[in-house]
């Protein structure tokens, strides 16, 4: 019987030896650790065996069977182990390759444009005033000077958020330029010094919307930088001083500016501003339209009506006041043609800022 066992436990383990695959190895269990195994035929003949030879035979038979159990295990792990090394070894790491680039977002070209105005304006002295996108008719023209059937208002055509039916001769409206801020900011300041208010030095940056024809040239939604500088004395050198420097800061020491009359309802009088033109210096080219001069904004002395509905006493103060658009100047700074690529969201366009 103890030859039986031995040869058993040798066939066994020359045949677990040999085996490199879990599949392979699961056959081998049943084979020779199955309930029909030649060991499991040893246990189960134990019966038939006398009194003496039993416990002898019994211990002989566990002996294998706890070897045969520990080769399957060692030989399993082993086979588990070989594959977590085959497949680490597919995964290798090449540490010498380059990083992947994150792609990380820009400021919008005239977001760009708008800080620079900020800036401009802040070392100057300028504070930041918001003001609300939603207007009254009073505010976005009464207030500043456009009489009811004034041909001033045709030139802004308006979208309306509350009709004439709603509100009588008052309708909301979205603001067709920053200009309203002007007089909310003046009330809120002589509101709170009725007496010998301060002076105002502000610029008021924001959305403004007009119910236009979007071709390349005209968009129904742009910002305008609106400007307001209010106080005793305040003279038309003071804006011209001002808005000089401006440019200067803006778009080079040696830039040139000149004022030409203009109309503006809220100021008087109004002028328009250019400065020399920063691509050709003057000389002429496709974005001054061979002129040598690019528009970049109005402006004027604020009438006294408009100083008035302010809360300020014409009489004793004066101020001047400007308005810009930072896609147009941002558009003649980068040569671009098309002002609806400022909202089109294309990232061929915005990456290049
Ligand atoms: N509100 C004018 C517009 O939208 C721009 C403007 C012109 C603003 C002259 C001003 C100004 O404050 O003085 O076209």
């Amino acid at each position: 019987m103890q030859e039986k066992l031995d040869s058993i436990k040798k066939e066994a383990l020359d045949a677990v030896e040999a085996i490199t695959e879990i599949s392979v190895l699961e056959a081998w269990q049943v084979k020779y650790l199955g309930r029909s195994s030649a060991i499991m035929e040893v246990f189960k003949s134990l019966g038939t065996l006398s009194k003496e030879e039993k416990p002898a035979i019994g211990k002989a038979a566990n002996i294998v069977k706890v070897a045969l159990e520990a080769a399957s295990e060692e030989k399993e792990s082993q086979l588990k182990q070989e594959r977590i090394n085959q497949s680490l070894a597919g995964e290798k790491i090449d540490v010498t390759l380059p990083g992947r680039r994150t792609v990380s977002g820009g400021l919008h070209p005239t977001t760009q444009t708008l800080r620079e105005i900020y800036r401009v304006f802040g070392d100057m002295g300028f504070q930041i005033y918001r003001s609300q996108e939603v207007e009254t008719d009073q505010y976005n023209f009464q207030h500043l000077n456009f009489p009811p059937y004034h041909p001033a208002r045709d030139m802004q055509d308006t979208f309306f958020v509350k009709s004439a039916e709603d509100r009588g001769d008052d309708p909301l409206m979205l603001r067709t330029h920053t200009s309203p801020g002007q007089i909310h900011a003046m009330l809120e300041h002589t509101s709170k010094y009725p007496d010998d208010p301060p002076p105002i030095r502000i610029i008021l940056p924001g959305m403004c919307y007009r119910y236009e024809q979007i071709t390349a040239r005209s968009e129904i939604q742009f910002n305008q930088v609106e400007g307001l500088a209010v106080g005793k004395g305040i003279a038309f050198g003071d804006l011209k001083g001002t808005l000089s420097n401006f440019a200067r800061r803006m778009f080079g020491q040696d830039a040139k500016t000149r004022f030409r009359a203009s109309h503006f309802p809220f100021t008087e009088p109004s002028a328009e501003m250019d400065v020399g033109c920063f691509l050709c210096k003057g000389e002429g080219c496709s974005v001054c339209k061979g002129a040598g001069w690019l528009e970049i904004l109005g402006c004027g002395m604020v009438h006294p009506t408009v100083l008035k509905n302010g809360g300020f006493d014409p009489e004793v103060y004066s101020g001047f006041a400007f308005g810009m658009g930072p896609e147009r100047i941002t558009m003649m700074r980068h040569h671009i043609e098309d002002i609806r690529n400022f909202w089109a969201n294309d990232l061929r366009f915005l990456e290049q800022f």
